[in-house]
């Protein structure tokens, strides 16, 4: 129940909220009604092709409680959009834009009560599209399940504000050009946890992958994208093998925007971002979070002395506070619930 909760204690954990969605889908079928639930254990048969083939997808979203009492989600259209492109790359049916927003936005209203108060975290929600039918040859599965559930969450990096430690692994890559980096499939997760347990086991908050084709540029950290400043530049690796984050997109808008930086898509090179004056990562859970040193082949660059650099700064106050009502927000990002 929710009382239980410790509110002032919330890690990147799961801590299931009452209400789950479900809808199904026959292949070359249409999407059904789907159904509010009580979260819990679902039947599913070993022949599974997201258990067998690794056949599934899913997008991370935030519903937060502004100062002013109302909730707020930030861009779910585009986790919609999102789920749509991977859902072409991974045979699994689309799902459409108005009905996944509108679906977020009754989960939202079923999980209030599981929604932490203003400034203590937020409730994730999890939507994910699994091929559920059985199959036994390699080939896309004959039903799917369309699944939401959310977690009331805290700061992703147990760090919390701190500039984290990163390293760039030499030895694993996260993704390969035209491979699947720049959807959202669960299997790209699964093939980063064994590098992340190593740099972990080293004393590291999370690992940097580099580029497959040369091993010479970076490409994201294991669940957020990566950026540097340099001056009054604002790069950030381009899209091909990572995975386009709606935070990116974001940050470069503001930067451009707001802060007149001149932003950049483009290789980073392993050079460029030990030479930078700041480099922070983005994603939905991990916000915007700063990086105090990244360490290559045994070398250790720090940044700032371990502090938070004030465009990063700058960057995390403006995202947040649009992201809160705390300050205009002129693209129509936010989205209230309630
Ligand atoms: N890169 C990876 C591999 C991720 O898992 C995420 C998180 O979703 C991101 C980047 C950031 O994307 P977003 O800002 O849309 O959450
Ligand atoms: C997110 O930021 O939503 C993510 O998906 C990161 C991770 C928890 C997989």
């Amino acid at each position: 129940m929710s009382f239980d909760i410790d509110w002032d204690n919330l890690s990147f954990s799961l801590t299931p909220a009452k209400t789950m969605f479900i809808a199904k889908c026959p292949i070359g079928g249409e999407w059904s009604d789907g159904e509010y639930m009580p979260y819990g254990d679902i039947s599913i048969s070993p022949g599974a092709g997201v258990l067998n083939y690794g056949q599934g997808i899913f997008e991370g979203m935030k519903a937060q409680r502004t100062k002013g009492g109302k909730i707020v989600l930030f861009r779910p259209d585009q986790n919609g959009l999102r789920l749509q492109n991977s859902a072409r790359r991974i045979c699994l049916p689309e799902f459409s834009v108005e009905k996944f927003v509108e679906v977020i936005k009754k989960m939202v209203i079923e999980n209030e009560e599981y929604i932490p108060p203003y400034g203590k975290g937020s409730l994730y929600l999890r939507p994910c599209i699994w091929g559920t039918g059985a199959i036994l040859g390699v080939s896309p599965a004959p039903e799917y399940t369309f699944i939401v559930y959310a977690s009331p969450v805290g700061q992703y990096f147990k760090t919390g504000f701190k500039p984290i430690k990163l390293e760039i692994t030499t030895e694993f890559h996260r993704a390969a050009p035209h491979g699947t980096g720049n959807v959202k499939y669960i299997g790209n997760y699964a093939a980063g946890m064994f590098a992340a347990r190593q740099t972990k086991e080293k004393g590291f908050n999370e690992v940097i992958y580099l580029d497959a084709r040369e091993d010479k540029y970076i490409e994201e950290v294991g669940a957020a994208n990566f950026f540097c400043i340099k001056g009054n530049k604002l790069l950030t690796p381009k899209t091909g093998s990572i995975l386009p984050g709606i935070t990116r997109k974001s940050v470069m808008q503001l930067a451009s925007d707001k802060f007149g930086m001149e932003v950049s898509e483009q290789n980073v090179s392993i050079e460029e971002a030990l030479s930078a004056d700041e480099v922070f990562c983005a994603g939905t859970a991990a916000v915007i979070s700063s990086i105090g040193s990244i360490s290559y082949k045994g070398k250790e660059t720090i940044y700032n002395n371990f502090n938070v650099g004030t465009v990063t700064q700058k960057i995390y106050d403006t995202l947040t506070k649009i992201q809160l009502q705390e300050i205009e927000d002129p693209y129509g990002w936010v989205v209230v619930v309630k």
